[in-house]
């Protein structure tokens, strides 16, 4: 629980150092109109707070932490660190980042601040030592909001205070400059070093950087940024040591390792901005949602942002749509969340966000989007049975920020991100109206019917262990094309792809054969090409099942790899110029369970037909198999939460309960309004 409410808190972002203080008391009034009940003041207000060195200035913040407690709203109160104030970077200039082409990036904007200096880490411990001081045993504080979405901008800094850092960082995983030599395979390209003073960031060089020299930056960086949080962390935990600690993560953001950053905070909190626009943004809500109770150890996460409505930094900034804000809401709340905050409360009326939707708009309460605000504030109320009630997963996708780093360090030969791969299989176990779960590669895997493993380019033993222990107990793995390329060490495996998973599989992959890029038409010779035109394009290969008919074939638009079948069955043959004929998908049996391989990179269409064929074959059903088109329906506890994405109102069949949102009891059947959703709890014969 945050604070003293025990529902599901709905709230914002709140700068009223924007704003005249008069504002403060529309401001109260407007919050307690929409229901808030929790607020997170003072996000970018260092240089409010601390207008220079060693002068603070908290009059106006006891002020509006006075207001909230008064209304009977909690206080997520931020540590201000996101955007140093100037005066921070002119005195210090060792406080700000610098590019890898050698630019220092200065104030004028936010989060200009180099990770790894201590000027900075000295800084912020200053400021939050003053905070959590002044505020400890305010009644509001309810929780910490500390810095604000880490390395949103800035995730590295290639100065020499950062070289410096890099080079002890290394000395304590390696222990000596010859084990560095050796992990980075330096005999490539002369690039052998003598001394720990040679080794640099991976600054500008004049072709690829040696790929572990850049992967092993990039786990240095997230560490630099994730110490930068703990240093505020273990200041808070001493000053407040029963307030609950939050930062607010970015989804699948590419730079920081979110399994080591969640071990540290004590409620996940997530930023989210999929475009109204967009028919798929429903799915890219579900997977953070997914992925943030995931991190959160299957408890339930707060939605620390979320538009109200339009933001300003898309080329074109699509409103949400009529009844998309509440429903979004809810579906979040499905999927585990116990808060749903904005950014933010009041839009601004000067600076870059000036144009990006606040909760109360510049037209104020008048606007169509203030309704929707009120209306869901009041549906949030009513949910409190929901709060830490727990989201139940069949499936698992094993998802590692290593191995993306791994890929995105790699010069070849995988074209395709791990995020996109992952979002991929998400999005189809989603279309089909699954919940997944996130699993760190490693863990175990007990209780999942199926478990995907997608793209593990990077492979390491105890994770084929996990797997493998998986198969034996019952679950159905499934491992795609382009893992267990290389080692831990970031080597490749000799004798065969896929490494210690190569047993389970019961194959190994031999060479991998992606096709070219298309020849554009112009390229395509003619009949006047006499040589040229003799030569056959590859186009997508198609999928097609082994011994069937070929209703519902495959493709695979980019990717195969040839595959020696040892032990595994083939379950379906690629068909296309140069893999003809070549395996696709095997299936081997593995104790009470099964893995099967895809050595293909199915497209949308293909991931669907696999997920039929993996049903057909076996007991795996989501929540309700034959929910209608644009519902998704997900449990959370013993409620069911029906959401309607279409345009159209639908009907839902054979389901029961009370709706907690309507009040209407519904015995077998719910008719559910276009863009909107039902919540059906309790056995209706006993309401
Ligand atoms: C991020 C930041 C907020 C704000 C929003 C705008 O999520 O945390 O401060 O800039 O983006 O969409």
């Amino acid at each position: 629980m945050i604070g003293a409410y025990a529902g599901i808190h709905f709230g914002a972002d709140f700068n009223p150092d924007q704003w005249d203080e008069s504002t403060l008391d529309e401001d109260i009034r407007l919050m307690k109109e929409a229901g808030l009940t929790i607020a997170t003041p003072a996000v970018f207000s260092w240089a409010r707070i601390q207008p220079e060195e060693g002068v603070f200035d908290f009059a106006w913040l006891d002020r509006v932490l006075d207001r909230l407690h008064e209304a009977g709203i909690a206080v997520d109160l931020a540590t201000a660190t996101a955007s140093p104030p100037p005066w921070l970077g002119l005195r210090y200039p060792e406080t700000l980042p610098i590019t890898a082409d050698g630019t220092r990036l200065i104030w004028g904007s936010r989060q200009q601040y180099n990770p790894s200096s201590e000027r900075f880490r000295q800084a912020c411990a200053a400021l939050v030592t003053a905070l959590a001081t002044r505020y400890a045993s305010h009644p509001a504080l309810a929780m910490w909001h500390v810095g604000n979405e880490y390395a949103c901008h800035v995730a590295e800094s290639f100065d020499d205070e950062s070289a410096a850092r890099f080079r002890d960082w290394l000395l304590a995983r390696y222990g000596s400059i010859d084990e560095v030599n050796r992990v980075w395979g330096t005999a490539f390209w002369s690039q052998r070093y003598g001394s720990w003073d040679e080794i640099m960031p991976p600054r500008a060089t004049p072709t690829f950087a040696n790929p572990n020299h850049t992967f092993d930056w990039r786990r240095f960086s997230s560490d630099m940024v994730l110490e930068c949080f703990t240093n505020e962390v273990s200041i808070l935990r001493r000053l407040t040591p029963s307030i609950p600690i939050t930062t607010n993560f970015m989804g699948l953001f590419p730079w920081l390792d979110y399994w080591k950053w969640a071990e540290q905070v004590d409620v996940v909190s997530n930023d989210t901005y999929p475009d109204p626009a967009d028919p798929r943004a429903a799915r890219s809500l579900a997977l953070e949602a997914d992925l943030m109770r995931s991190l959160a150890g299957g408890k339930p996460f707060i939605q620390m942002e979320q538009t109200p409505s339009a933001v300003q930094w898309r080329p074109r900034n699509a409103p949400k749509r009529p009844g998309q804000f509440p429903l979004w809401s809810m579906q979040l709340v499905a999927r585990g969340a116990d808060g749903i905050c904005q950014f933010q409360w009041r839009q601004s009326a000067s600076g870059s966000e000036m144009f990006h939707s606040g909760m109360v708009p510049h037209s104020g309460a008048e606007s169509s989007s203030w309704a929707e605000m009120v209306q869901t504030g009041q549906s949030l109320a009513l949910l409190s049975s929901l709060v830490s009630e727990p989201v139940s997963a069949r499936v698992a996708i094993v998802w590692d920020w290593e191995n993306a780093w791994a890929i995105a360090s790699s010069v070849g030969p995988v074209e395709r991100s791990a995020f996109e791969t992952a979002a991929a299989w998400h999005a189809a176990l989603f279309e089909r109206g699954y919940v997944v779960d996130f699993v760190r590669p490693g863990a175990p895997l007990d209780g999942y019917e199926l478990v995907v493993a997608p793209q593990l380019f990077r492979l390491g033993a105890e994770t084929a262990a996990a797997l493998t222990a998986a198969a034996s107990a019952g679950a159905t793995v499934l491992v795609t094309s382009g893992s267990g390329y290389v080692d831990l060490e970031g080597h490749a495996y000799l004798g065969g792809y896929l490494g210690p998973l190569a047993p389970v599989l019961g194959v190994r992959v031999t060479d991998i054969l992606p096709r070219g890029d298309e020849p554009g038409p112009e390229s395509r010779p003619g009949r006047s090409a006499r040589i040229s035109g003799a030569i056959a394009v590859r186009e997508n290969a198609r999928v097609l099942w082994e011994g069937r008919a070929q209703a519902g074939a495959m493709h695979s638009p980019r990717w195969a790899e040839r595959v020696v079948l040892d032990g595994a069955e083939v379950i379906a043959r690629f068909s296309g110029v140069d893999v003809d004929g070549l395996p696709a998908i095997t299936r081997k049996a593995n104790g009470a369970g099964e893995a099967w391989y895809v050595a293909a990179e199915l497209d949308a269409e293909g991931l669907d037909g696999l997920l039929a064929e993996l049903e057909r074959r076996s007991g795996l059903r989501p929540e309700l198999a034959a929910a209608p088109r644009g519902v998704e329906a997900v449990r959370r506890g013993d409620a069911l939460v029906l959401l309607n994405h279409s345009d159209d109102p639908v009907a839902v069949d054979g389901v029961s309960g009370r709706d907690l949102l309507s009040g209407r009891v519904a015995d077998d059947g719910v008719t559910i309004a276009p863009r909107s959703a039902v919540i059906l709890a309790g056995d209706p014969a006993r309401l």
